[in-house]
């Protein structure tokens, strides 16, 4: 079965789905995305990304290109020409194709398009089991990292860097020394008196969706949580740390530039988290 793509209101071949060279997502990185994490064939925190979507394109001022009912249904339709059942849909939002100039253009209609794709599961069962080296590196990001630009060649530079190293995801720290976030995902501690850590909103992050679901749930699970900033040597030393995303959940740290955080080994809030995460988007609420 052949992958099918959207693509300004039509159904394409994904191999014959192409947008113009002129687009300003690919001359500009002018444009903005979501990722959402379908689980047993529906979206996960639907709400919460178009949410962030739509304020993603305020923030730019660039137009919707459809309506929020016209893209859930898209969003459904590829669900189901895809026949994905566990995985991801991608939507991005570019402000158009015009001749090259740095100003807005005027008359011209967003590029919208949409892919989705399997997902066998979010964090293999090794992550799972074993946790995940991170390591840490400067955060080189522009200032308004709470867009969800696809403007997003740091994150690639830092996602290859920790590849390099053999760690799986990389956490960017600021020039006062705290920690802002992973390269595609939040950053999440537990300390030794079992207090969530994890960097309140503000432009110097992504707000994840999948980040505020889990303060609800934790909070409905009446683990005390505060929302401020925290540096490597606090994580290094806390009991236990995690990463979220739509395309992993909750997935354990366990090893962060060389050091092991707590035992070594995925603590228990973090696994609860991480059950009670799988527990709400399996649920039919999740949607
Ligand atoms: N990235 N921070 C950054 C910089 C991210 O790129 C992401 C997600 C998150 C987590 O957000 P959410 O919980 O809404 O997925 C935080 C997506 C998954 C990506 O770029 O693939």
């Amino acid at each position: 079965m052949s992958r099918i793509a959207y693509v300004n209101g039509r159904y394409l071949p994904h191999a014959e789905a192409r947008v113009h060279i002129e687009d300003r997502g690919f001359q500009f990185a002018d444009g903005v995305y979501e990722v959402v994490a379908v689980m047993a064939g529906r979206l996960v925190d639907e709400a919460g990304h178009l949410d962030r979507l739509e304020r993603s394109l305020r923030e730019l001022s660039i137009a919707e290109p459809v309506s929020r009912r016209v893209l859930q249904l898209v969003m459904r339709e590829l669900i189901r020409r895809n026949r994905i059942r566990d995985g991801i849909v991608y939507m991005q939002v570019t402000r158009g194709t015009a001749a090259r100039d740095f100003r807005f253009p005027k008359g011209v209609r967003p590029t919208l398009v949409l892919t989705a794709k399997r997902l066998a599961n979010f964090g293999t069962p090794e992550a799972v089991a074993s946790g995940v080296a991170v390591v840490s590196m400067p955060d080189i990001r522009w200032l308004r990292r709470d867009i969800k630009s696809v403007a997003l060649l740091a994150q690639a530079l830092g996602k290859q860097r920790a590849a390099e190293a053999g760690a799986y995801e990389g956490w960017q720290v600021a020039e006062d020394g705290t920690v802002t976030e992973g390269c595609s995902s939040n950053s999440w501690i537990v300390t030794g008196k079992g207090t969530l850590v994890t960097r309140e909103p503000s432009t110097m992050i992504l707000n994840g969706v999948t980040r505020l679901s889990l303060l609800r749930l934790a909070r409905g699970m009446g683990i005390p949580v505060e929302e401020r900033p925290f540096t490597i040597a606090e994580a290094q030393g806390a009991a236990e740390a995690f990463m979220s995303a739509a395309t992993a959940l909750v997935l354990p740290v366990t090893r962060i530039d060389g050091a092991a955080v707590g035992s070594g080994r995925p603590g228990p809030v973090t696994l609860r988290l991480r059950e009670a995460y799988l527990a709400y988007a399996n649920a039919e609420g999740a949607s």
